[in-house]
Protein backbone atom coordinates (compact mmCIF):
# COMPACT_ATOMS: atom_id res chain seq x y z
CA UNK A 1 0.00 0.00 0.00
CA UNK A 2 2.61 2.41 1.66
CA UNK A 3 4.77 1.66 -2.21
CA UNK A 4 2.17 2.32 -4.75
CA UNK A 5 1.23 5.67 -2.76
CA UNK A 6 5.14 6.58 -3.27
CA UNK A 7 4.89 5.37 -6.45
CA UNK A 8 1.42 7.67 -7.41
CA UNK A 9 3.54 10.31 -5.90
CA UNK A 10 6.33 10.31 -8.16
CA UNK A 11 4.34 10.06 -11.24
CA UNK A 12 2.29 13.26 -9.87
CA UNK A 13 5.51 15.20 -8.99
CA UNK A 14 6.99 13.85 -12.29
CA UNK A 15 3.54 15.18 -14.27
CA UNK A 16 3.85 18.78 -12.66
CA UNK A 17 7.75 18.81 -13.88
CA UNK A 18 6.88 18.35 -17.23
CA UNK A 19 4.44 20.61 -17.24
CA UNK A 20 6.84 23.07 -15.16
CA UNK A 21 9.42 22.68 -17.78
CA UNK A 22 6.86 22.62 -20.75
CA UNK A 23 5.67 26.34 -19.58
CA UNK A 24 8.61 27.26 -18.81
CA UNK A 25 9.88 26.61 -22.54
CA UNK A 26 7.02 28.53 -24.11
CA UNK A 27 6.42 30.97 -21.62
CA UNK A 28 8.58 33.39 -19.86
CA UNK A 29 8.19 36.21 -17.56
CA UNK A 30 8.87 39.98 -17.97
CA UNK A 31 8.34 43.17 -16.26
CA UNK A 32 7.99 46.58 -17.93
CA UNK A 33 7.60 49.53 -15.52
CA UNK A 34 6.26 52.73 -17.62
CA UNK A 35 5.44 56.07 -16.13
CA UNK A 36 3.50 58.14 -18.52
CA UNK A 37 3.95 61.60 -17.00
CA UNK A 38 7.17 61.81 -16.97
CA UNK A 39 7.35 62.17 -21.21
CA UNK A 40 9.21 64.79 -21.98
CA UNK A 41 11.87 64.31 -24.47
CA UNK A 42 10.93 64.78 -28.28
CA UNK A 43 11.95 61.15 -30.39
CA UNK A 44 13.03 63.24 -33.52
CA UNK A 45 11.24 61.85 -36.43
CA UNK A 46 15.04 61.75 -38.23
CA UNK A 47 15.55 59.16 -36.47
CA UNK A 48 13.53 57.50 -38.93
CA UNK A 49 15.89 57.75 -41.70
CA UNK A 50 16.56 56.34 -44.66
CA UNK A 51 19.79 56.39 -47.23
CA UNK A 52 20.27 55.98 -51.14
CA UNK A 53 23.08 55.36 -52.65
CA UNK A 54 24.12 55.10 -56.18
CA UNK A 55 25.05 51.48 -55.22
CA UNK A 56 23.97 48.66 -57.23
CA UNK A 57 20.24 48.75 -57.95
CA UNK A 58 19.34 51.52 -55.60
CA UNK A 59 19.23 54.44 -57.95
CA UNK A 60 18.62 52.49 -60.97
CA UNK A 61 15.67 50.40 -60.88
CA UNK A 62 15.30 51.45 -57.36
CA UNK A 63 13.57 54.99 -57.02
CA UNK A 64 14.10 55.92 -60.90
CA UNK A 65 13.77 54.41 -63.92
CA UNK A 66 14.22 57.18 -66.28
CA UNK A 67 11.68 60.01 -67.83
CA UNK A 68 10.91 57.90 -70.75
CA UNK A 69 10.21 54.44 -69.21
CA UNK A 70 6.88 54.18 -70.63
CA UNK A 71 6.23 50.29 -68.79
CA UNK A 72 6.44 51.43 -65.14
CA UNK A 73 4.25 54.03 -64.12
CA UNK A 74 6.43 57.07 -62.76
CA UNK A 75 6.68 60.87 -62.02
CA UNK A 76 9.78 62.89 -63.79
CA UNK A 77 11.55 59.21 -64.06
CA UNK A 78 10.78 58.33 -60.18
CA UNK A 79 8.75 54.85 -59.67
CA UNK A 80 5.07 56.52 -58.52
CA UNK A 81 5.18 53.04 -55.99
CA UNK A 82 7.99 53.71 -54.56
CA UNK A 83 6.95 57.22 -53.86
CA UNK A 84 3.43 55.85 -52.50
CA UNK A 85 4.97 53.41 -50.32
CA UNK A 86 7.72 55.53 -49.06
CA UNK A 87 5.13 58.14 -48.55
CA UNK A 88 3.10 55.65 -46.04
CA UNK A 89 6.25 55.26 -44.41
CA UNK A 90 6.79 58.98 -43.60
CA UNK A 91 10.30 59.14 -44.59
CA UNK A 92 11.24 61.65 -42.70
CA UNK A 93 14.39 61.97 -44.85
CA UNK A 94 17.07 60.46 -47.51
CA UNK A 95 20.79 60.50 -47.30
CA UNK A 96 22.19 60.58 -50.91
CA UNK A 97 24.67 60.13 -53.24
CA UNK A 98 26.65 57.68 -50.98
CA UNK A 99 28.26 55.69 -48.87
CA UNK A 100 31.45 55.51 -50.42
CA UNK A 101 30.09 56.95 -53.89
CA UNK A 102 30.27 60.59 -51.76
CA UNK A 103 33.75 60.54 -51.67
CA UNK A 104 33.89 59.90 -55.76
CA UNK A 105 30.99 62.28 -56.50
CA UNK A 106 31.61 65.57 -58.58
CA UNK A 107 27.93 67.18 -58.30
CA UNK A 108 28.10 69.01 -61.44
CA UNK A 109 28.90 66.08 -63.43
CA UNK A 110 25.33 65.48 -62.61
CA UNK A 111 23.43 68.69 -63.24
CA UNK A 112 22.40 70.14 -66.85
CA UNK A 113 21.05 68.68 -70.42
CA UNK A 114 21.28 64.79 -69.67
CA UNK A 115 22.61 63.86 -72.78
CA UNK A 116 25.43 65.99 -72.19
CA UNK A 117 26.68 64.63 -68.40
CA UNK A 118 29.37 62.66 -68.24
CA UNK A 119 29.85 59.18 -67.96
CA UNK A 120 32.16 58.15 -65.25
CA UNK A 121 33.04 54.32 -63.57
CA UNK A 122 31.56 53.57 -60.06
CA UNK A 123 34.47 52.37 -58.59
CA UNK A 124 33.47 51.30 -55.15
CA UNK A 125 30.52 49.55 -56.14
CA UNK A 126 30.93 46.88 -59.21
CA UNK A 127 33.09 49.55 -61.23
CA UNK A 128 29.93 49.64 -63.45
CA UNK A 129 29.00 52.54 -65.61
CA UNK A 130 27.73 55.78 -64.08
CA UNK A 131 26.08 57.84 -66.28
CA UNK A 132 24.54 60.84 -64.22
CA UNK A 133 21.39 60.36 -65.23
CA UNK A 134 20.41 60.87 -62.03
CA UNK A 135 21.77 64.32 -59.90
CA UNK A 136 20.67 66.84 -57.98
CA UNK A 137 17.66 68.27 -59.54
CA UNK A 138 16.73 64.45 -59.52
CA UNK A 139 17.24 63.72 -55.88
CA UNK A 140 16.02 67.16 -54.62
CA UNK A 141 12.92 67.49 -56.59
CA UNK A 142 12.56 63.51 -55.82
CA UNK A 143 12.65 64.27 -51.85
CA UNK A 144 10.02 67.30 -52.23
CA UNK A 145 7.56 64.12 -53.92
CA UNK A 146 7.97 61.92 -50.85
CA UNK A 147 7.55 64.63 -48.61
CA UNK A 148 11.36 64.34 -46.91
CA UNK A 149 14.24 66.29 -45.97
CA UNK A 150 16.74 65.69 -48.09
CA UNK A 151 20.51 65.30 -46.19
CA UNK A 152 23.31 65.62 -49.16
CA UNK A 153 26.80 63.63 -48.18
CA UNK A 154 29.40 65.83 -49.44
CA UNK A 155 32.81 64.63 -50.91
CA UNK A 156 35.86 65.27 -49.03
CA UNK A 157 38.16 62.58 -49.69
CA UNK A 158 38.52 63.67 -53.44
CA UNK A 159 36.57 67.07 -53.48
CA UNK A 160 38.05 70.96 -53.25
CA UNK A 161 35.91 73.02 -50.90
CA UNK A 162 35.50 75.13 -53.25
CA UNK A 163 33.40 72.24 -54.94
CA UNK A 164 31.47 72.11 -51.81
CA UNK A 165 30.85 75.94 -51.39
CA UNK A 166 29.24 75.75 -54.76
CA UNK A 167 26.75 73.26 -54.07
CA UNK A 168 25.95 74.79 -50.93
CA UNK A 169 24.96 78.07 -52.87
CA UNK A 170 23.88 75.78 -55.79
CA UNK A 171 21.05 74.42 -54.18
CA UNK A 172 20.29 76.80 -51.21
CA UNK A 173 21.01 80.20 -52.38
CA UNK A 174 18.16 82.77 -53.15
CA UNK A 175 20.08 85.82 -54.67
CA UNK A 176 22.49 86.06 -57.47
CA UNK A 177 25.43 84.39 -57.57
CA UNK A 178 26.89 82.65 -60.52
CA UNK A 179 25.98 79.10 -58.93
CA UNK A 180 22.05 80.37 -58.47
CA UNK A 181 22.34 81.24 -61.88
CA UNK A 182 23.74 78.02 -63.29
CA UNK A 183 20.56 76.59 -60.80
CA UNK A 184 17.72 78.39 -63.03
CA UNK A 185 19.43 78.15 -66.47
CA UNK A 186 19.18 74.32 -65.19
CA UNK A 187 15.41 75.23 -64.74
CA UNK A 188 15.10 75.78 -61.18
CA UNK A 189 14.10 78.92 -59.50
CA UNK A 190 13.62 78.66 -55.90
CA UNK A 191 16.57 77.17 -54.18
CA UNK A 192 15.75 73.86 -52.00
CA UNK A 193 16.91 74.97 -49.09
CA UNK A 194 18.98 72.08 -47.89
CA UNK A 195 19.40 71.52 -44.16
CA UNK A 196 21.36 68.33 -43.32
CA UNK A 197 24.95 68.40 -45.10
CA UNK A 198 27.52 65.42 -44.29
CA UNK A 199 31.33 66.59 -44.98
CA UNK A 200 32.21 63.25 -46.44
CA UNK A 201 32.05 60.01 -45.17
CA UNK A 202 33.89 57.21 -43.34
CA UNK A 203 36.80 59.36 -43.62
CA UNK A 204 38.46 56.11 -41.55
CA UNK A 205 37.93 54.38 -44.93
CA UNK A 206 37.23 54.40 -47.73
CA UNK A 207 36.38 58.26 -47.69
CA UNK A 208 40.49 59.30 -47.61
CA UNK A 209 42.02 56.32 -44.74
CA UNK A 210 42.35 59.20 -42.55
CA UNK A 211 43.66 59.72 -38.83
CA UNK A 212 41.47 61.27 -36.37
CA UNK A 213 43.49 64.08 -35.96
CA UNK A 214 43.72 64.94 -39.96
CA UNK A 215 39.73 64.58 -40.15
CA UNK A 216 39.08 67.45 -37.32
CA UNK A 217 41.34 69.47 -39.12
CA UNK A 218 40.03 69.03 -42.41
CA UNK A 219 36.29 69.04 -41.70
CA UNK A 220 37.14 72.68 -39.56
CA UNK A 221 38.12 73.87 -43.09
CA UNK A 222 35.51 72.59 -45.12
CA UNK A 223 32.53 73.87 -42.20
CA UNK A 224 34.33 77.00 -42.46
CA UNK A 225 33.66 77.76 -45.97
CA UNK A 226 30.09 75.97 -45.84
CA UNK A 227 28.78 79.22 -43.89
CA UNK A 228 28.17 82.98 -45.47
CA UNK A 229 24.73 81.93 -47.56
CA UNK A 230 21.15 82.61 -46.96
CA UNK A 231 20.07 79.80 -44.88
CA UNK A 232 23.54 79.96 -42.54
CA UNK A 233 22.18 79.11 -39.36
CA UNK A 234 19.48 76.78 -40.70
CA UNK A 235 22.40 74.20 -42.03
CA UNK A 236 22.96 71.33 -39.73
CA UNK A 237 26.74 69.92 -40.64
CA UNK A 238 27.71 66.34 -39.76
CA UNK A 239 30.93 65.25 -39.23
CA UNK A 240 31.92 61.51 -40.38
CA UNK A 241 32.12 59.66 -37.02
CA UNK A 242 33.00 56.43 -35.68
CA UNK A 243 33.56 52.96 -37.12
CA UNK A 244 31.33 51.23 -34.39
CA UNK A 245 33.74 50.84 -31.11
CA UNK A 246 36.35 53.06 -32.65
CA UNK A 247 35.92 55.33 -29.09
CA UNK A 248 38.89 57.35 -30.02
CA UNK A 249 37.73 58.83 -33.03
CA UNK A 250 34.59 59.88 -31.22
CA UNK A 251 36.97 61.69 -28.12
CA UNK A 252 39.24 63.02 -31.16
CA UNK A 253 36.78 64.62 -32.78
CA UNK A 254 34.64 66.07 -30.08
CA UNK A 255 38.16 67.52 -28.20
CA UNK A 256 39.00 69.14 -32.19
CA UNK A 257 35.98 70.49 -33.67
CA UNK A 258 34.43 73.96 -31.98
CA UNK A 259 31.05 73.31 -31.18
CA UNK A 260 29.85 75.89 -33.03
CA UNK A 261 30.90 74.44 -36.03
CA UNK A 262 29.30 70.78 -35.26
CA UNK A 263 25.63 69.95 -35.92
CA UNK A 264 25.77 66.03 -35.61
CA UNK A 265 28.48 63.33 -35.39
CA UNK A 266 27.81 60.29 -37.39
CA UNK A 267 28.45 56.77 -35.99
CA UNK A 268 28.37 53.78 -38.75
CA UNK A 269 27.38 50.19 -37.12
CA UNK A 270 26.33 47.02 -38.87
CA UNK A 271 25.14 43.64 -37.67
CA UNK A 272 27.27 41.57 -39.63
CA UNK A 273 28.22 38.25 -38.16
CA UNK A 274 32.05 38.18 -39.83
CA UNK A 275 33.47 40.71 -42.42
CA UNK A 276 35.06 37.63 -44.07
CA UNK A 277 32.05 34.91 -43.62
CA UNK A 278 29.01 37.36 -43.33
CA UNK A 279 26.44 34.08 -44.13
CA UNK A 280 23.27 33.83 -46.16
CA UNK A 281 20.73 36.50 -46.15
CA UNK A 282 17.86 33.75 -45.59
CA UNK A 283 19.31 30.15 -45.02
CA UNK A 284 20.75 30.93 -41.49
CA UNK A 285 20.80 28.64 -38.30
CA UNK A 286 19.65 29.81 -35.00
CA UNK A 287 23.03 30.25 -33.95
CA UNK A 288 23.55 32.82 -36.81
CA UNK A 289 20.59 34.27 -35.78
CA UNK A 290 21.62 35.02 -32.29
CA UNK A 291 25.28 36.11 -33.33
CA UNK A 292 23.15 38.86 -35.43
CA UNK A 293 21.12 40.10 -32.55
CA UNK A 294 23.70 40.20 -30.38
CA UNK A 295 25.66 42.67 -32.80
CA UNK A 296 22.49 44.31 -33.21
CA UNK A 297 22.19 44.71 -29.30
CA UNK A 298 25.44 46.27 -29.11
CA UNK A 299 24.06 49.71 -30.84
CA UNK A 300 22.82 50.31 -26.98
CA UNK A 301 26.07 49.95 -25.40
CA UNK A 302 27.80 52.21 -28.78
CA UNK A 303 25.30 54.88 -28.20
CA UNK A 304 26.00 54.96 -24.89
CA UNK A 305 29.34 55.21 -24.73
CA UNK A 306 29.89 57.23 -27.81
CA UNK A 307 27.19 59.81 -25.82
CA UNK A 308 29.37 59.53 -22.49
CA UNK A 309 32.24 60.73 -25.04
CA UNK A 310 30.33 63.69 -26.19
CA UNK A 311 28.75 64.57 -22.74
CA UNK A 312 32.41 65.20 -21.80
CA UNK A 313 32.49 67.85 -24.63
CA UNK A 314 29.21 68.68 -24.63
CA UNK A 315 27.38 68.65 -21.47
CA UNK A 316 24.44 70.43 -23.05
CA UNK A 317 23.70 67.70 -25.92
CA UNK A 318 24.06 70.11 -28.73
CA UNK A 319 25.64 67.74 -31.35
CA UNK A 320 23.42 65.04 -32.71
CA UNK A 321 24.89 61.43 -32.47
CA UNK A 322 23.87 60.55 -36.08
CA UNK A 323 23.71 56.87 -37.00
CA UNK A 324 23.66 57.49 -40.71
CA UNK A 325 24.51 53.45 -41.51
CA UNK A 326 22.97 50.80 -39.34
CA UNK A 327 21.38 47.57 -40.23
CA UNK A 328 22.32 44.06 -41.06
CA UNK A 329 24.33 42.73 -43.45
CA UNK A 330 24.62 39.54 -45.40
CA UNK A 331 26.32 37.77 -48.45
CA UNK A 332 25.20 38.85 -51.30
CA UNK A 333 21.90 36.72 -53.45
CA UNK A 334 23.61 33.86 -55.38
CA UNK A 335 24.01 34.87 -58.98
CA UNK A 336 24.06 39.04 -58.13
CA UNK A 337 26.75 40.93 -58.85
CA UNK A 338 28.86 41.38 -55.89
CA UNK A 339 29.44 44.78 -55.61
CA UNK A 340 25.71 45.61 -55.66
CA UNK A 341 24.75 44.13 -52.29
CA UNK A 342 21.51 42.40 -53.14
CA UNK A 343 20.12 40.64 -50.48
CA UNK A 344 16.33 39.63 -49.46
CA UNK A 345 14.85 40.34 -45.90
CA UNK A 346 13.65 38.37 -43.33
CA UNK A 347 11.82 38.24 -39.92
CA UNK A 348 15.79 38.32 -38.67
CA UNK A 349 15.65 41.87 -40.14
CA UNK A 350 12.42 42.68 -38.68
CA UNK A 351 14.21 41.76 -35.30
CA UNK A 352 16.79 43.70 -36.05
CA UNK A 353 15.00 47.08 -36.98
CA UNK A 354 12.74 46.31 -33.80
CA UNK A 355 15.40 46.23 -31.46
CA UNK A 356 17.44 49.21 -32.67
CA UNK A 357 14.61 51.64 -33.22
CA UNK A 358 13.54 50.92 -29.58
CA UNK A 359 17.76 51.62 -28.70
CA UNK A 360 17.27 54.91 -30.88
CA UNK A 361 13.48 56.14 -28.85
CA UNK A 362 15.42 55.35 -25.75
CA UNK A 363 18.47 57.56 -26.58
CA UNK A 364 16.40 60.42 -28.42
CA UNK A 365 18.37 62.75 -25.85
CA UNK A 366 21.47 62.19 -28.23
CA UNK A 367 20.46 60.30 -31.04
CA UNK A 368 18.34 62.63 -33.00
CA UNK A 369 19.02 61.69 -36.34
CA UNK A 370 19.60 57.83 -38.52
CA UNK A 371 19.67 56.42 -41.43
CA UNK A 372 18.83 52.85 -42.28
CA UNK A 373 21.54 51.19 -44.80
CA UNK A 374 19.94 51.02 -47.26
CA UNK A 375 16.02 51.72 -49.02
CA UNK A 376 15.94 49.59 -52.33
CA UNK A 377 17.36 47.12 -53.60
CA UNK A 378 20.92 47.69 -51.45
CA UNK A 379 21.55 45.89 -47.81
CA UNK A 380 18.92 45.84 -45.26
CA UNK A 381 16.10 47.61 -47.47
CA UNK A 382 12.70 48.44 -46.62
CA UNK A 383 11.79 47.99 -50.62
CA UNK A 384 12.38 45.41 -53.48
CA UNK A 385 12.16 45.88 -56.78
CA UNK A 386 12.23 43.56 -60.03
CA UNK A 387 11.87 45.42 -63.20
CA UNK A 388 8.19 46.29 -62.66
CA UNK A 389 7.27 44.40 -59.25
CA UNK A 390 7.92 45.93 -56.18
CA UNK A 391 7.59 44.27 -52.66
CA UNK A 392 7.76 46.25 -49.22
CA UNK A 393 10.47 43.95 -46.83
CA UNK A 394 9.27 42.92 -43.33
CA UNK A 395 11.93 46.03 -42.58
CA UNK A 396 9.56 48.02 -44.21
CA UNK A 397 6.44 47.08 -41.92
CA UNK A 398 8.46 47.46 -38.72
CA UNK A 399 9.14 50.82 -39.88
CA UNK A 400 5.61 51.67 -40.54
CA UNK A 401 4.47 50.33 -37.41
CA UNK A 402 7.12 52.05 -35.44
CA UNK A 403 6.18 55.53 -37.55
CA UNK A 404 3.41 57.12 -34.43
CA UNK A 405 7.39 57.37 -32.42
CA UNK A 406 7.57 60.10 -34.52
CA UNK A 407 8.29 63.57 -32.97
CA UNK A 408 6.25 62.08 -30.04
CA UNK A 409 7.13 62.33 -26.47
CA UNK A 410 9.56 59.52 -25.24
CA UNK A 411 8.28 57.71 -22.23
CA UNK A 412 10.66 56.21 -19.90
CA UNK A 413 10.48 52.32 -19.68
CA UNK A 414 12.80 50.04 -17.87
CA UNK A 415 12.45 46.15 -18.09
CA UNK A 416 13.05 43.02 -16.67
CA UNK A 417 13.30 41.12 -19.28
CA UNK A 418 13.78 37.06 -19.23
CA UNK A 419 16.86 35.86 -21.35
CA UNK A 420 17.05 34.09 -24.83
CA UNK A 421 19.92 31.56 -24.14
CA UNK A 422 21.57 29.62 -26.53
CA UNK A 423 25.06 27.54 -26.63
CA UNK A 424 25.60 29.26 -23.33
CA UNK A 425 24.99 32.64 -24.25
CA UNK A 426 22.48 34.99 -23.61
CA UNK A 427 20.44 38.14 -24.31
CA UNK A 428 18.00 39.87 -23.47
CA UNK A 429 14.60 38.28 -25.18
CA UNK A 430 12.25 41.90 -24.65
CA UNK A 431 12.78 45.19 -26.14
CA UNK A 432 10.75 48.28 -25.71
CA UNK A 433 10.39 51.43 -26.05
CA UNK A 434 7.30 54.01 -25.67
CA UNK A 435 5.43 57.20 -26.51
CA UNK A 436 2.87 59.60 -26.43
CA UNK A 437 2.22 61.98 -29.61
CA UNK A 438 0.38 65.05 -29.84
CA UNK A 439 -3.05 63.32 -29.64
CA UNK A 440 -1.88 62.30 -26.39
CA UNK A 441 -2.27 58.53 -27.57
CA UNK A 442 0.32 56.01 -26.10
CA UNK A 443 2.02 53.80 -28.41
CA UNK A 444 4.45 50.73 -26.64
CA UNK A 445 6.55 49.08 -29.39
CA UNK A 446 7.69 45.83 -28.04
CA UNK A 447 9.96 43.04 -29.79
CA UNK A 448 10.69 39.12 -29.03
CA UNK A 449 14.04 38.06 -30.17
CA UNK A 450 13.77 34.90 -28.92
CA UNK A 451 13.88 32.34 -31.70
CA UNK A 452 11.68 29.57 -29.73
CA UNK A 453 9.46 31.31 -26.60
CA UNK A 454 6.55 33.12 -26.20
CA UNK A 455 6.97 36.02 -23.54
CA UNK A 456 4.23 37.04 -21.41
CA UNK A 457 4.88 40.70 -20.20
CA UNK A 458 3.36 42.37 -17.69
CA UNK A 459 3.02 46.30 -18.09
CA UNK A 460 2.13 48.44 -14.75
CA UNK A 461 0.11 51.53 -15.86
CA UNK A 462 -1.47 54.01 -13.80
CA UNK A 463 -4.59 53.37 -12.58
CA UNK A 464 -7.28 54.97 -14.65
CA UNK A 465 -5.41 56.81 -17.09
CA UNK A 466 -5.79 53.90 -19.75
CA UNK A 467 -9.36 52.24 -20.89
CA UNK A 468 -8.57 50.41 -23.90
CA UNK A 469 -5.47 48.81 -25.70
CA UNK A 470 -5.36 47.46 -29.37
CA UNK A 471 -2.51 46.70 -31.19
CA UNK A 472 -0.88 44.92 -34.37
CA UNK A 473 1.97 42.65 -34.87
CA UNK A 474 4.43 41.49 -37.14
CA UNK A 475 5.40 37.42 -36.97
CA UNK A 476 5.63 34.35 -39.34
CA UNK A 477 6.02 30.75 -39.32
CA UNK A 478 9.71 30.69 -39.40
CA UNK A 479 12.65 33.14 -38.43
CA UNK A 480 13.74 32.24 -42.53
CA UNK A 481 10.65 33.57 -43.85
CA UNK A 482 10.64 36.52 -46.24
CA UNK A 483 8.38 38.28 -48.98
CA UNK A 484 8.95 37.06 -52.64
CA UNK A 485 8.06 38.60 -55.91
CA UNK A 486 6.29 35.35 -56.07
CA UNK A 487 4.44 35.54 -52.73
CA UNK A 488 4.91 39.57 -51.90
CA UNK A 489 2.54 39.77 -48.87
CA UNK A 490 3.90 36.78 -47.18
CA UNK A 491 4.74 38.54 -43.98
CA UNK A 492 2.40 41.68 -43.17
CA UNK A 493 1.47 43.33 -39.50
CA UNK A 494 -1.77 41.68 -38.27
CA UNK A 495 -4.28 42.54 -35.75
CA UNK A 496 -2.86 41.89 -32.46
CA UNK A 497 -4.86 40.56 -30.01
CA UNK A 498 -2.66 38.89 -27.41
CA UNK A 499 -2.74 42.12 -24.93
CA UNK A 500 -5.45 42.69 -22.07
CA UNK A 501 -5.87 45.56 -19.99
CA UNK A 502 -7.41 45.53 -16.43
CA UNK A 503 -6.82 48.12 -14.13
CA UNK A 504 -3.19 48.64 -13.20
CA UNK A 505 -1.88 45.84 -15.06
CA UNK A 506 -1.68 45.44 -19.23
CA UNK A 507 -0.83 41.96 -19.63
CA UNK A 508 0.60 40.85 -23.35
CA UNK A 509 1.55 37.39 -24.82
CA UNK A 510 4.19 37.84 -27.74
CA UNK A 511 4.81 35.03 -30.07
CA UNK A 512 8.49 34.29 -30.42
CA UNK A 513 10.55 36.57 -33.22
CA UNK A 514 7.67 38.56 -33.42
CA UNK A 515 7.03 42.94 -33.19
CA UNK A 516 3.97 44.38 -31.82
CA UNK A 517 2.84 47.97 -31.42
CA UNK A 518 0.26 48.62 -28.99
CA UNK A 519 -2.05 52.04 -28.48
CA UNK A 520 -3.33 52.73 -25.29
CA UNK A 521 -6.00 55.18 -24.77
O1 LIG B 1 26.13 51.00 -47.16
C1 LIG B 1 27.15 50.44 -47.92
C2 LIG B 1 28.51 51.03 -47.59
O2 LIG B 1 28.84 50.74 -46.28
C3 LIG B 1 28.61 52.54 -47.65
O3 LIG B 1 28.86 53.00 -48.94
C4 LIG B 1 29.76 52.83 -46.76
O4 LIG B 1 29.68 54.09 -46.15
C5 LIG B 1 29.73 51.69 -45.76
O5 LIG B 1 30.99 51.12 -45.60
Amino acid sequence: MVHSKSKILFIYSSFIFVILCFYQKVQAQNIISFSPDSARQVISKHIYGHFAEHLGRSIYGGFYVGENNTKISNKAGIRTDVIEALKKLKIPNLRWPGGCFADTYHWKDGVGPKDKRPKIVNVWWGGVTEDNSFGTHDFLNMCELLGAEPYLAANVGSGTPQELIDWVQYVNFAGESPMSKMRKENGRDQPWNVKFWGVGNEAWGCGGNMRPEYYADLYRKYATFMTGWSVDNKMMRIASGANSSDYNWTEVLMKNIPLNMLGGLALHHYSVIDWSRKGSATEFSEQQYFTTMKRALFMDSLVIKHSAIMDKYDPKKRVALVVDEWGGWYDVQPGTNPGFLYQQNTMRDAMIAGVTLNIFNNHSDRVRMANLAQSINVLQSVILTNEEKMLLTPTYYVMEMYNVHQDARLIPVTIKSADYVLGGEKLKAVSASASIDSLGRTHLSLVNIDATKEQQITVSVPNGKYHSVTGRILSSQKLQDYNSFENPEKIKPAIFKGASLKGETLSIKMPPFSVVILELK
